[in-house]
């Protein structure tokens, strides 16, 4: 049985992870659960509510705790989880709007909003990770903060020996259940074949466990009856619904694989931001949304003291890094798409390159599985992002402006370098309290 830390335990993803793991109890069976975040006063409602639901739901759980002390949070742990978000959703409102305010793409990962959001995130995961070492040297950590391509790649230089740090993001599985529901099946019956850096890259196949090709059928499907997830229609969330929806408009010009969905935005820059509206971007959505919604369950399970009549769902998010852990922990050997030095894996690519593909999950960590060469579009798509992402963790460990600015007019979403130097002052002036000094 294992013992789990959650760092950044106050988000509002926390519920459904702790839903997630109690879906999964058999196959990730616990014996603690601790809680950290450096909020005090956001954790403590999460903390109180996951009190009750674990009560009623996991009752094999030994211990649960919550605490803002690196030492308590870390020594003992088996695992750690680590979702932190710097700045929280006021900074990230910003990552959307000043480049909005600019003409460009205003999202959390892609294009500058990632670049600052990178900037702010880097600092703190050193010292999680550095902690972490002090207090449970052998632990595994599992890391999905955002953005996912440049926290990876700036972990992997500044802790180069250090083979039990992961980075997953739950993308590439969030969409595959698109496709589960498309085959009528469950995604863990699927096994993909996929490509790229994170939020960068395409499923090249699509298979069941008996070896069955089933890429065709999706795309069959997509391109005649349009791709809405199933969940997004549940949760009546038009944003998202709208994210899916282009993934029909991108299969239709560029048939060759199955996209991720954030490559729509460095394909249709223009379009993207034409449909924003600056006064309502997806944080205003989310904390107008899912904030206030799960704040709102934590209070009624607190002081209803039960789960009864309440809706807990486990989501995919959760039960796919509860499902990564447990192949990691009991050897299951089993196949997840995540973020690893490429090595190799994609030939015609650099190695040192941070990729995201499909490995074998040991209690050694990732075996990737070869993908070979991939064609000369995608290639060259992926050089240019690699490059953008690399400078921006040059800029932030050599302190440089220049190297900043190189960083912003590679993207995709940027290209024009006045600009690119238009927005940097404006991301500079806006995160003052949280970037290294350019
Ligand atoms: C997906 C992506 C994550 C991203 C999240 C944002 O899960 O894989 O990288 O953080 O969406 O969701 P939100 O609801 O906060 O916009």
């Amino acid at each position: 049985k294992q013992n789990l830390t959650i760092v950044g335990a106050g988000s509002t993803y926390t519920i459904g992870m702790m839903m997630s793991l109690v879906a999964e109890k058999e196959v990730f069976p616990l014996k603690s659960i601790t809680f950290y975040d450096t909020d005090a006063k956001r954790q403590e409602p999460v903390a109180k509510a996951t009190e009750v639901l674990l009560r009623d739901k996991y009752p094999e759980l030994e211990e649960f705790c919550y605490t803002t002390d690196k030492k308590e949070a870390y020594q003992g742990a088996d695992f750690v989880f680590v979702q932190i978000r710097t700045g929280g959703l006021k900074m990230r409102e910003l990552d959307e709007k000043i480049p909005l305010s600019n003409g460009v793409v205003g999202q959390e990962t892609c294009g500058p909003g990632g670049f600052a959001y990178g900037m702010r995130s880097i600092k703190d995961m050193i010292e999680i990770i550095n902690d972490v070492r002090k207090y449970a040297p052998d632990a595994w950590v599992l890391n999905y903060t955002n953005p996912a391509a440049i926290v990876a790649e700036a972990l992997k230089r500044e802790f180069p020996e250090d083979k039990k740090i992961l980075n997953i993001c739950d993308m590439p599985a969030a969409i595959m259940v698109s496709y589960a529901k498309i085959l009528g099946c469950e995604i863990f019956d699927l096994v993909p074949e996929y490509f790229g850096l994170n939020h960068f890259g395409w499923f090249t196949k699509i298979s069941d466990k008996q070896g069955n090709d089933l890429t065709d059928k999706i795309k069959n499907s997509i391109l005649n009856q349009g791709f809405i997830p199933k969940d997004a229609e549940i949760l009546n969330d038009p944003s998202w619904i709208q994210t899916f929806k282009q993934v029909e408009v991108m299969l239709r010009d560029f048939p060759q694989y199955l996209p991720n969905t954030y490559l729509q935005y460095y394909l249709y820059p223009s379009k993207m931001v034409e449909k924003e509206d600056i006064e309502n971007t997806r944080a205003r959505q989310v904390i107008n949304g899912r904030e206030k919604r799960v704040q709102k369950l934590a209070k009624s399970l607190i002081s209803a003291n039960s789960t009864e009549g309440h809706e807990l769902e486990a989501d995919i998010h959760g039960r796919y890094m509860v499902r990564v852990a447990a192949s990691i922990a009991y050897n299951n050997k089993e196949t997840y798409i995540v973020i690893v030095p490429n090595n190799g894996i994609i030939s015609n690519l650099p190695k040192d390159a941070m990729v995201e593909v499909p490995a074998q999950l040991t209690n050694e960590g990732p075996k990737a599985f070869s993908v070979g060469e991939i064609p000369r579009f995608q290639k060259g798509l992926i050089e240019g992002q690699l490059a953008y992402e690399q400078l921006t963790v040059d800029a932030y460990f050599e302190n440089s402006y220049q190297l900043a600015l190189e960083a912003l007019t590679l993207n995709r979403t940027i290209v024009d370098a006045p600009l690119a130097r238009k927005i940097l002052d404006d991301l500079i002036e806006a995160n003052k309290d949280y970037f290294p000094v350019l």
